[in-house]
Order: structure tokens, then sequence, then C-alpha cells
């Protein structure tokens, strides 16, 4: 089995009958890894490697791989972007202090220093369980919406503190610059809290600038705090929080929000919010329910149970503190890791919490409004993560979480350094998912 680094240009551009989207492999390589997981090698091949790797090289074969280089600082419950089909962007995070960004053609990485502190003296750079939210700054263009025209990524909740149960919520948001890298200081926040997820919408009717929108999520620490029902949209233009979506109908938080676009399945459908993956108690109850609301909102929004499909296969046990991305007409979404929590009698007679991370991929079908296992094992159970895609490079990309043993842990070493690239090409997620975006381009 092959192991090396992959340090020559990789010779194709298109995996057999499967055409890389629009980005010129030969010309432009992703630098990868092959799918031996150097730190937890508990399988250690996942799919295998198929003679099909050694004509048109790994990255064709394989469903899931590291990239080459680890990060620089191992983190979790951090965010992820990607700019220009060319860069990961890792942001903050529980023990990260930088932004970390890896250019997916040299390698090169930087780390950039995020200075300052808040109104509330918490240091900029402190800020963990974010859930970034990408959009156009108010002064552009307002005509250019391109992805990558959405240079500023807002994050409007998160933790300070490392210490798993020590966190103190945020009460202010913070906006990283992707032009400079620079992170500067957002708004206070309605209420403080951290683990919510988080969307960019347009509650002003079409090309408006969006609202970005905060959903659920924990004021307090990350075992005793209160789950909020809220979801509060700060109106960028008018420099106002409100709540044009009221509340949820139930307080959660790690959930991940999806953007389904209107007409994704029949003529008449409206755009909708999905919210799924998140969790009612502390260290307990994820929930399989996907709730949603359909947008334009009415002045009486209202919230209704979209899909809950339940049974005892893997790929339908409820997770939280995941990560998502779709496909680019919407119509997929992926749910990388997370994890479920469940009580075991002990030999010692004792009950004891243990926390099962997910290894796998599942894509729910917002059509028929189900689950379905794809794209293998990455092979190992992970989760605090997020990540994020490029429907170009044909790449989704998870770095850094938690993977397995120990139940939850504080420890820096029981982060991973690792990126799990998720080829959208490779054979078991197929031509069908080729297309893949970023969870924030809409
Ligand atoms: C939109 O913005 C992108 C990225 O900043 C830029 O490359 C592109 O030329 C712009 N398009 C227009 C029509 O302004
Ligand atoms: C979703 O399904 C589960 C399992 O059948 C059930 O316990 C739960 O009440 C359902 N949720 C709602 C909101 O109906």
């Amino acid at each position: 089995m092959w192991t090396g680094l992959l340090t020559a240009p990789l010779l194709f551009a298109s995996c057999g009958e499967r055409a890389w989207p629009s980005w010129d492999m030969a010309r432009h390589p992703i630098r990868v890894d092959t799918l031996q997981l150097p730190r937890f090698p508990r399988r250690p091949h996942v799919n295998g490697v198929s003679a099909a790797s050694r004509v048109y090289g790994p990255l064709c074969a394989q469903d899931h791989f590291v990239l080459n280089a680890p990060l620089v600082e191992a983190r979790r419950n951090h965010d992820c972007t990607i700019e220009s089909d060319r860069y990961l962007i890792n942001i903050l995070g529980r023990n990260g202090r930088h932004v970390e960004r890896r250019d997916l053609q040299t390698g090169a990485t930087e780390l950039f220093a995020v200075p300052g502190h808040d109104p509330a003296a918490h240091p900029l750079n402190d800020l963990n369980h974010i859930y970034g939210v990408r959009v156009q700054p108010l002064g552009d263009v307002a005509s250019n919406s391109s992805f990558d025209a959405k240079s500023e990524l807002w994050m409007v909740c998160g933790f300070h503190g490392d210490r798993i149960n020590g966190e103190i919520s945020s009460s202010y948001a913070r906006v990283l610059d992707l032009r400079t890298m620079r992170v500067r200081l957002g708004p206070k926040l309605l209420r403080a809290g951290g683990a919510c997820s988080a969307l960019a919408l347009e509650i002003d009717g079409p090309g408006t600038p969006e609202h970005i929108c905060a959903f659920g999520g924990t004021d307090g620490a990350h075992n005793t705090g209160t789950f909020l029902k809220s979801v509060a949209c700060y109106d960028r233009r008018r420099q106002v929080w409100h709540e044009p979506l009221g509340e949820l109908p139930v307080a959660c938080d790690h959930s991940n929000a999806i953007l389904l676009p209107p007409s994704l399945c029949h003529p008449a459908d409206p755009a909708r919010v999905l919210l799924m993956n998140f969790r009612i108690r502390h260290y307990a109850d994820e929930r399989p329910e996907i709730w949603a609301i359909d947008l334009p909102v009415s002045a009486t929004p209202r919230w209704y149970l979209f899909a809950n499909e339940t049974g005892t296969a893997e790929y339908l046990q409820p997770r939280d503190a995941a990560g998502v991305f779709t496909t680019a007409s919407g119509r997929y979404v992926f749910n990388v890791g997370g994890v479920s929590y469940v009580m075991r009698d002990m030999p010692n007679g004792k009950r004891r919490r243990l926390s099962m991370k997910h290894s796998t991929v599942r894509v729910f079908d917002a059509c028929a409004r189900r689950w379905a296992p794809a794209g293998g094992d990455v092979g190992y159970g992970y989760f605090a993560l997020q990540s994020c895609a490029s429907s170009k490079l044909g790449l989704a990309f998870t770095c850094g979480g938690q993977p397995p043993d120990g139940s939850v842990s504080d420890k820096i070493s029981d982060n991973s350094h690792n990126c799990i690239v998720h080829n959208l090409l490779g054979p078991s997620f197929g031509a069908m998912y080729g297309e893949v975006i970023d969870r924030r381009r809409q």
C-alpha cells in the first residue's frame, strides 16, 4: 500500500467517467496523503486502495484522505471555510488561538494572530463552539453575490475558555475579514451563548443584504447552561437584533442549520430553513427531529416537523456536534461525524455515560426526507467539528475535532491535528454527489 506523501503533481484530471466539475487537477494538484490515518489507526485503511489508484492516483480511488500535513494548532469546536477554491481556513475553537490558512496547492500554512479584547475583557482569540456565516460586506457592490465576494465570516455565538464545562458564554460577535485575515469585534449579541448554528438569510426580500441569524445555543457553561429557544437575527443595515423567525420548537444546542432553495423538489416548494443534529439536554438526548420554517417568514412564523426518521441502524442514530455540507442543488445534506451519548451498566454495578463518536458519513435527502449511509467510513469516530466544502474542487474537509477514547476530555492531546478530505467523486459518494458546496454557500 502506497503511503508516501504525494509531492509530484497528480497526472489526472478526471476519475474515469467522472469529471471534476471545473478543476484542473493536473495543473493544480491538491496535496494529499493516502488513507492511512496516522494517529488513530483503528482501521488502517478504510476503503482500501484499489488498482484504480495506480492508474488515476489515490484521489479517485478513495472516499476519504488525510491532508498531507497536520494542522499546526490541534483544535476542536472551531469552524472552517474555503476561500477561492484554494485556501482551507480553520478558525479559532477550543485550544486554537489563531486563524490557520492552508494553501491547498502549495501546502503552505500561515497562522494569523487575533489580537484585542471585546468590551467584556475577553480576548478576541478566545472563542470556541462557533458557527461561521459568510456574507458580502455591506459597502460592496450589491450585485456581486459570488461566494468569494462573501469575504466576511460572522461568528454570532461562542464560548470563552478551553476547559470543558468551565466555559463562559460570549456576549459579542466577532467578524473575520477574509481579505485581510483580521478578526474584528462584532455587535453585542442579543443573548450570550455558545454552540448555536447560524445562517445568512434575506429577511428583507430577495437580493437584500442578509441578516445573520443564530439558532439556539447555550447560555452558561456547557454542562449547566440554559439551552436557548431563540433565533436572534442581526440586521446589519439597521444595526439591530430582532426575532423574525419566532422561537424554535425546542431549546437546543450543537445544531446544524441548512437553507434549502425554493422549488427544490416541486415548483411550489418554498425556501426553507432546516434545523438538525441537536441535543436538548446536557450530554444527552440528541434528537432525530428535523425542524423547518418556510421563507419568507410570515408575521406569525411557524416551525414544523420536516422529518423524523428513527430506527436502529447506525446511520439513523441521532448525533450532535457534527459537520454538514450540501450538494449544489441543496437536495443532499451530508453529515460527518458527531456524537451520541448512551448510558451503560458497568461491571462495578455503576452506570456510566459513554460517548459514541460516529465515524461514518450519512446523507439526508431533502426531497425523500430520509437518511442514507454515504461515503463509507472515515476510520475513526470524531465530533466537536464542522465541515466545509468547495464545489470547484469536488472536495469537503473536516479538520480537528475530538477523536475516540476517553469520553470527554480537556486535553489538547485529545484534539486531532488531522484534516480529513472527503472526495465527492470517490467510489462510494459517486457522481450523484459530485458537486458540493460549502454549507454557507447559497
Ligand atoms: C465579484 O467578486 C469576485 C470576487 O471578489 C470577483 O472576482 C468578480 O470579478 C466580481 N464580479 C463582478 C461582476 O463584479
Ligand atoms: C420523533 O420520533 C421519535 C421516535 O419515534 C418520537 O419519540 C418523537 O416524539 C418524535 N418527535 C415528534 C416531535 O413527534
